[in-house]
Order: C-alpha cells, then structure tokens, then sequence
C-alpha cells in the first residue's frame, strides 16, 4: 500500500464563469456560463493525490455554511481522511474565477475559513503529521501557519513538499532548508527568485537561485513548456505532453498532487515528474478544478506501461 500524503492547506468554493476574454478593469462582460465548483489549492492536491492513489489526510478548516459542508463532503467522497479538516465560525474560502475562450483564467480568492487555520490547530494534529510520509502546503492558508508546518515536517523527517501558490513576493529565508521540493509555476517563480522567467534558460537561472536560498530541489512548472528540475547538480527538461487544452485551472495541483501520490508509492523523482505530468495534461482538458482531475486509471492508460 502507498504511504500517505498529508495536505495542510485551502479548501474553496470556485465561483466559475466562462467569457470570450478576461474583463479589463471596469469593464462588464457578458459571460457565457456559471458554476459551482470545489476547488481551493490544498484541496484539489488532497483529491488529486487521493484519485492519482495515494491515502490521503487533509488538515484545513471551512466555514459553518453551506459551501463548507460541500466542501467536506467532495473530500469524503474521495476517501480522503477530513478528521482535521475543522468547522469554523463564519465563511468558507470562495474563489472567483473567469475562464476565457483561450483556456487561461483570473482568479480572486477570499480566504474565508482558510484565514483561521493556525499553527496552533495544526500542531494539535501532530499525530496526523507524524503518520504521513509526504507532507505537502501552499500558500493560501496564514504564512506562519505554513512556516510552522514546514518546519515541523522537517523535524519529523518527512517529505516537504511547497508548493508556493499564489506568490507575491520572496519567501522567509528560514523556510528554504526545510523544503525538500519547492514547486512554483513560471509567475511564482519569478515572484520568489526576482527573475524573469519566460524561457528555459531564465528558468534555470531562478531555480539556481531557489537552490542557493537553501531549497532542496525545484521543479518550475511551464505550462505546455514543460517542467524544469534543478537539484543543485544539474538541470532537466521534463516536455509536457501535448493536449488540447479546455481549462487551465488546478493544473499546478493536479501536477503537485500526482507528484506527491507517485514519490509515496515509491516511484523515482523522474517518474513522480512524468506521472505529475500526465495528470496535470489531463486535467486541462477538462473543465473545473476537482472534476477534472484525471484518476489513477485515466493516467495508465495515457502511459502505455
Ligand atoms: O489552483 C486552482 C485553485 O486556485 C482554484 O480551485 C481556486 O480555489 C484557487 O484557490
């Protein structure tokens, strides 16, 4: 059986509707649908692992309102363990989003319940901690309660994985040498190394800097460009494989997720990253966050064995 995969992060409701093009500022659009769909980073890696095979706990906290019982109940339906996913007083974490005719997306994200996940409450849920093997956050929970996470896995040995979403600036220097993979997307990356990247070549050029800044080893995620790994060592160009693409969004989770499920049923770093891959391509052919990430099934039979 795969080891399991502990998600500390965001649940939320995605509020989605999809328009020709993203609106400019004071502008009113007229959209083409809307859904109701859960989402939120830390989750969408909880389902993504979970579908992808791995056992998975999630610890996070939604609001007392109808959205948050969905919320809770889309994890549960994933077999996903949601004991420490608390009840909060107030709203769940709701994410607006506009998805345009070219498959990319803007989203504003309220962090609602999220907001309330302390370092406390995650340290009563050591026990949970201490049963995972790999252990993964982003950034839309408090920063300490992400800093006490991350630190705390790396006492207790595990796997860290950050995956540093949504990003506005550097990360605390303190966090670096407690991630084992710092995974951004082109735009965090950039936010966190102060590099511009737009190419392979400036993504090595970032990644050298996250490595120096005391991260393990990182895998920037480039969209159809593929994934770049650096370990301090050497860099490695992962192609991404070429799909028709719907809808981008939970693509980085559906990578992460992936990710972390193929490293917990012991597959090497190259293989997590193919696999991460696969699902991730997967998931942007179909619409929305949790329904479109592809299962374990799905992503065998894209990868002849
Ligand atoms: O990464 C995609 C997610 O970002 C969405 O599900 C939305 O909730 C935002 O958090």
């Amino acid at each position: 059986m795969s080891a399991k995969v502990v998600v500390v992060g965001s649940l939320n409701m995605d509020l989605v509707t999809r328009a020709e093009r993203l609106p400019r500022g004071g502008e009113t659009l007229i959209g083409k649908s809307f859904a109701t769909v859960s989402g939120g980073k830390g989750a969408n890696q909880a389902v993504a692992a979970a579908r992808l095979g791995a056992q998975v706990s999630m610890v996070g906290c939604v609001g007392d309102d109808a959205y948050g019982e969905q919320l809770r109940g889309a994890l549960l339906a994933e077999q996903i363990d949601c004991q420490t996913v608390s009840v909060v007083e107030g709203s769940s974490g709701v994410a607006l989003i506009v998805v345009d005719d070219s498959s990319q997306n803007a989203i504003v994200i309220v962090a609602g319940g999220n907001g309330q996940l302390t370092p406390e409450k995650v340290a009563g849920f050591d026990g949970v901690l201490q049963d995972g093997q790999v252990i993964i956050c982003q950034l839309e929970v408090p920063l300490a309660t992400v800093g006490y996470t991350l630190k705390r896995g790396r006492e207790l040995g595990k796997t860290v994985i950050l995956n540093p979403a949504p990003a506005s600036g550097p990360l605390p220097a303190q966090w670096y040498g407690a991630i084992d993979y710092l995974i951004p997307n082109e735009s965090e990356a950039s936010a966190l190394s102060g590099v511009a990247v737009d190419s392979l070549e400036s993504a090595e050029v970032a990644a050298s800097r996250l490595i120096a800044a005391g991260a393990g080893k990182v895998i920037i995620t480039l969209g159809a460009q593929g994934s770049l790994f650096a370990d301090g060592q050497r860099f490695e160009h992962f192609p991404a494989p070429r799909v028709k693409a719907i809808d981008t969004t939970a693509a980085g989770d559906t990578f992460v997720g992936g990710f972390a499920a193929a490293l917990a049923a012991g597959k090497s770093e190259a293989e997590a990253i193919r696999f991460g891959q696969v699902a991730a391509a997967l998931s942007v052919t179909r619409a929305g966050a949790q329904p479109s990430i592809p299962t374990l099934s799905d992503v065998q039979a894209f990868i002849p064995s």
